[in-house]
């Protein structure tokens, strides 16, 4: 039987103290924290080194897309600071994928575990009609092509994809167990989804087979933030 997906809390704060106070609260709960755009333009990679002192995961999700070389030159520095996880856009292609993969590979120290590389498909906040090319698009045509970036991910070699919970099972399916599958937009039914459109519940994701279950602003925003991750935990089994 597959193990239950590991939690990943979105540090989502617009500052270095608030974002400390809820990871000093969360250690030894969740062994996964994420640093997004907010967070790292606000706090820099001092923040990584801290989160890692505390004994984190760091998944750093700054979504890179640009040119190859470009990507190349960001990933290396992502590596070089420690992160754990790291995403690319699969829309910037097979070249730009790759050129992710030997950027990591020239970063990495010997006996140091390689960063999970993982390809985000279709933002967890778009629905149908939604993608600009396919304004009239239905639901079936947004999970049909988020599937098939996650195949074409898997082709150029990435460990992973973001994905929203309404394909885990189709992606698991056509991809394997090896490849890694992360997944945003979880709420519990009594949660305001907030910008996101293809919410999952905890239990769905990991029933389908999702590895990593990312929750931001249901935690952050929670009176009791702790309280509110133990919950997630819980509800990922029923
Ligand atoms: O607050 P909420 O739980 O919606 O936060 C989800 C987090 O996951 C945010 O930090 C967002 O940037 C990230 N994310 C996402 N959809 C993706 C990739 C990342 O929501 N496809």
């Amino acid at each position: 039987m597959k193990n239950l997906p590991d939690l990943v809390v979105a540090l989502d704060f617009p500052d270095v103290q608030p974002a400390l106070d809820l990871a000093r609260r969360l250690q030894g709960v969740v062994p996964w924290v994420k640093v997004g755009l907010e967070l790292y333009l606000a706090a820099g990679k001092d923040m990584i080194a801290r989160l890692k002192d505390m004994d984190f995961r760091v998944f750093l999700d700054l979504k890179f897309m640009d040119i190859p070389n470009t990507v190349d030159a960001a990933v290396f520095q992502a590596t070089c600071m420690g992160a754990d996880m790291l995403t690319v856009h699969a829309l910037g292609g097979e070249a730009m994928c790759r050129a992710a993969q030997t950027g990591r590979d020239r970063a990495l120290l010997p006996g140091r575990m390689p960063p999970v590389l993982l390809a985000v498909t279709v933002l967890t906040s778009m629905g149908p009609g939604s993608l600009p090319w396919n304004p009239g698009g239905t639901a079936e045509e947004l999970h049909d092509f988020t599937v098939r970036l996650a195949g074409l991910a898997q082709n150029w070699n990435l460990d992973g994809v973001v994905c929203s919970g309404r394909e885990v099972r189709a992606i698991r399916a056509s991809c394997g167990d090896g490849f890694r599958l992360l997944t945003p937009g979880i709420r519990l039914p009594d949660a305001g989804a907030g910008d996101q459109s293809r919410v999952c519940t905890p239990c769905q994701a990991a029933r389908d087979g999702s590895d990593f279950l990312v929750v931001g602003r249901p935690i952050t925003q929670a009176a009791d933030p702790v309280a509110a991750a133990r919950t997630y935990l819980e509800k990922r089994e029923a």
